[in-house]
């Protein structure tokens, strides 16, 4: 079975999980993308669904649905989103796609998060994945400078600008062994704006697919 298929199973998997009525957050990338798809069957469980990013806004809309933002909503029944890793914590590195920071956002207005994953993304320690950071344009060199004296090897994506106007830094060398100190530490430098940690607000259910099924997770 290739990572899309297991994709399409976590996401699958997932829509157990609206119940009638859900005011809906959805993420962002290619796992979220699978189970847009799949909305249109579940149609008449969701009553307002608020998406984390253009691209979710604009494939959300091409199923026929009316997007309302987070404003409008009031806080969300359930949350579904990928992630890059994941651990048996629940703890998360999120924003390969660049939308973490309002991916972020709306998994802490949530009542319920729920992660969607195939296997790959399962690890014992963050930080293997590069860690996203958005930054505020005028903080750039400041915050590179600031992730450099922690020995981090922070590198600029390139050409990438985020639905806030920002720009990403990819964050090198990490071991994140303590995902709730590394979160706050960074979330102390001035002008980074988000840190692709998600662990002081974990993913409150884990669904990864593997070649044999879907396994769940709880925290
Ligand atoms: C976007 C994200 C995605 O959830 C993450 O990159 C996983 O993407 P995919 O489902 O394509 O593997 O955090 O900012």
């Amino acid at each position: 079975m290739d990572s899309s298929e297991k994709k399409r199973n976590a996401a699958e998997a997932s829509l157990k999980f609206i119940e009638p009525g859900t005011v809906l957050g959805i993420g962002t990338g290619s796992t979220v993308n699978a189970l847009i798809e799949m909305l249109p069957d579940v149609r008449e469980r969701i009553d307002k669904v608020v998406s984390s990013s253009k691209a979710s806004t604009e494939l959300l809309q091409q199923q026929g649905f009316e997007v309302s933002t987070l404003n409008e909503a009031g806080d969300l029944d359930l949350y579904i989103d990928g992630a890059d890793e994941v651990t048996k914590r629940l703890h998360l590195i999120k924003g390969g796609g660049g939308a973490l920071t309002r991916e972020k956002v709306l998994a802490g207005a949530a009542r319920r998060f729920v992660c969607i994953v195939d296997e790959s993304k399962f690890v014992g320690i963050l930080g293997s994945f590069p860690l996203p950071i958005e930054v505020l344009p005028m903080a750039q060199a400041f915050v590179v400078r600031k992730l450099i004296k922690l020995r981090a090897q922070p590198i600029w994506r390139e050409g990438f600008v985020t639905d806030n106007g920002n720009h990403i830094l990819d964050v090198h060398g990490l071991t994140i062994s303590n995902p709730l100190e590394m979160e706050a530490r960074l979330n102390q430098i001035p002008g980074i704006l988000t840190v692709g940690i998600f662990a002081q607000r974990p993913a409150d259910i884990l669904l990864i697919a593997d070649d044999t099924g879907v396994r769940e997770l709880r925290a």
